[in-house]
């Protein structure tokens, strides 16, 4: 069985869309794992559903943060790890070690609004700045750059008129929640030769 890990740093609606299709049987694999770089009600969804969850605080671990999550991700046999708003920057030397095998899903149409600091509500508020007609959501492997890793999957959202960022942010949610589990079916299916 496919087994995946997933890392999050805030609310985790994402992790309960990967959660709530591992149940229905829509995604084939197993979460090994819900690790949080701080207290957050994802690690909370996380055991809640049955699933082993772990709390490496960044601000006490500091640069030990990714040799804690190496271990746990080697302990478990993970074949993905799912960053699903993950606000840690993860080390090279990680990236290196799991190449191919991390993916991130981030709140805007990469390689637009992405990089350093373009995190969470930022983006819809740089987005609204900007007065953009479209927007959108993108899941993508992640590189040793800030979210500049191949693309697996991207969804168009539109912006409208009189569109706020919490207002944008929640329309780009609704697709994340679907995006996620997709893109992680697609690296199923592709690990399984079936495409
Ligand atoms: C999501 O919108 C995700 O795309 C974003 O954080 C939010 C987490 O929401 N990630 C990033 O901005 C990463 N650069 P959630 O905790 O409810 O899943």
């Amino acid at each position: 069985m496919f087994k995946i890990a997933v890392l999050v740093s805030g609310g985790g609606t994402n992790l309960q869309s990967v959660i709530d299709n591992v149940k229905s049987g829509k995604l084939d694999c197993t979460i090994e794992a819900v690790i949080g770089d701080r207290k957050c009600y994802g690690v909370t969804r996380a055991v809640k559903a049955g699933v082993q969850g772990y709390i490496f605080d960044r601000k006490i671990l500091k640069k030990d943060l990714c040799r804690a999550i190496d271990k746990v991700v080697s302990e478990r046999g993970v074949d993905l790890i799912v960053l699903a708003g993950f606000l840690s920057i993860i080390d090279e030397e990680f990236v290196n070690k799991w190449k191919k095998k991390i993916i991130n899903i981030h709140p805007s149409l990469l390689p637009k609004y992405g990089g350093p600091g373009m995190y969470g509500i930022k983006v819809h508020e740089a987005v609204i700045a900007n007065k953009e007609k479209e927007s959108g959501c993108t899941v993508h492997y992640v590189d040793t750059g800030v979210d500049s890793g191949e693309i697996i999957k991207q969804v168009k959202v539109p912006v409208f008129k009189d569109d706020t960022a919490e207002i944008l942010q929640k329309r780009v949610l609704v697709q994340e929640h679907r995006l996620l589990p997709e893109s992680i079916e697609k690296i199923i299916k592709e690990s399984k030769g079936v495409c």
